[in-house]
């Protein structure tokens, strides 16, 4: 017996076997964020097709520092904050603007957050740093006292990886988090040509691709799951009906996977677990979203091309 087999059931197995059981198989891409997986989307971000990245953090440097001067809060709240790389640039705002006093990255991977947390809390004196690890999909459980005014940052386009209804959810949860005087900010990646956006997720040097396997290999390590990554392979292409771009692992022949308090697990030739959705947006819907979860849109600021958007908003009266 392995030692994933004496192991008690536990929520991921319950998550990973409703995910596998279903007619479309899907699995959470918070599954992608053990170590190397950071790493990988880390690696990601340094991919010429892979535009996402260096548009936000141009739209950062260049059009955030007037604003967030301007609002001065002084707690930083990021939500989805990985390597915390864009956070120097809001943090340094802050502290232009008046002080930055505390920052709450808020992540499902431990480790890579608490290194940032450490390196940002060295370069930083006087700056306290309060990691959370959390799933942000099951809930927002924030320090009590922050001192405010509080900045809720949710950057990367990240709420892409949520369908409309589970992001209104989330966007709500930040809503009634947030206290008069607070802000939200949300990096959203918008609608374009589906050639550019298909290219960035298939780049060429095929490190979307292995950042899409790695999830095989968690399953097998944190499950003692048999899955053999060559058996997949990945593809990535852009829904224009749905605006949102789907990453899958293709089985490339039928076979079967075992993996403990699961059991087995048949896959067709060609058939596909679908491992991301990376929706895209434009102006309108992200103004819809806001209406639902009670946010006020006060500043839309948009790059041309490629087509990216920080939304800042605060919190609605509720109705
Ligand atoms: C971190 C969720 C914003 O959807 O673009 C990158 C993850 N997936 N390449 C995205 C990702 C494939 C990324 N987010």
């Amino acid at each position: 017996m392995t030692a994933a087999a004496v192991r008690p059931p536990s929520p991921l197995i319950d998550e990973v076997r409703d995910g596998l059981s279903r007619a479309q198989k899907e699995l959470s891409p918070t599954l992608f964020y053990d170590r190397r997986g950071s790493e990988l989307f880390e690696e990601i971000t340094q991919v010429a097709e892979y535009y996402l990245t260096r548009t936000e953090r141009a739209l950062l440097a260049t059009r955030m520092p007037p604003v967030i001067e301007q609002l001065a809060p002084r707690t930083l709240v990021e939500l989805g904050a990985g390597s915390a790389a864009k956070t120097r640039l809001l943090l340094d705002a802050m502290r232009a603007g008046g002080e930055a006093a505390a920052y709450v990255p808020v992540d499902v991977s431990a480790e890579f957050l608490r290194e940032s947390a450490v390196k940002l809390g060295s370069e930083l004196p006087g700056l306290r740093v309060v990691p959370v690890v959390a799933d942000i999909s099951a809930g927002l459980d924030l320090p009590r006292a922050m001192p405010r005014p509080v900045l809720f940052a949710f950057l990367g386009s990240t709420i892409g990886n949520f369908d409309e209804p589970a992001a209104i959810a989330l966007l709500r949860r930040v809503r009634d988090a947030m206290c008069p005087g607070d802000h939200f900010l949300l990096g959203v990646d918008l609608q374009k040509d589906s050639r550019v956006i298909e290219a960035a997720y298939n780049d060429s040097s095929g490190v979307t691709a292995a950042f899409n396997a790695n999830v095989l290999r968690v399953l097998n390590r944190e499950l003692g799951a048999d899955f053999d990554v060559r058996d997949f392979f990945h593809r990535a292409w852009y829904n224009r009906e749905a605006h949102r771009v789907e990453m899958h692992l293709v089985a490339r022949r039928a076979l079967d996977v075992h993996i403990p308090h699961i059991g087995r697990v048949p896959f067709r030739a060609g058939e596909s677990i679908r491992t991301e959705i990376s929706c895209k947006y434009d102006r309108a819907s992200v103004q819809r979203m806001f209406d639902d979860a009670e946010l006020v849109l006060d500043a839309w600021i948009a790059s041309e091309d490629p087509a990216y958007a920080l939304a800042m908003a605060s919190r609605g009266p509720r109705r």
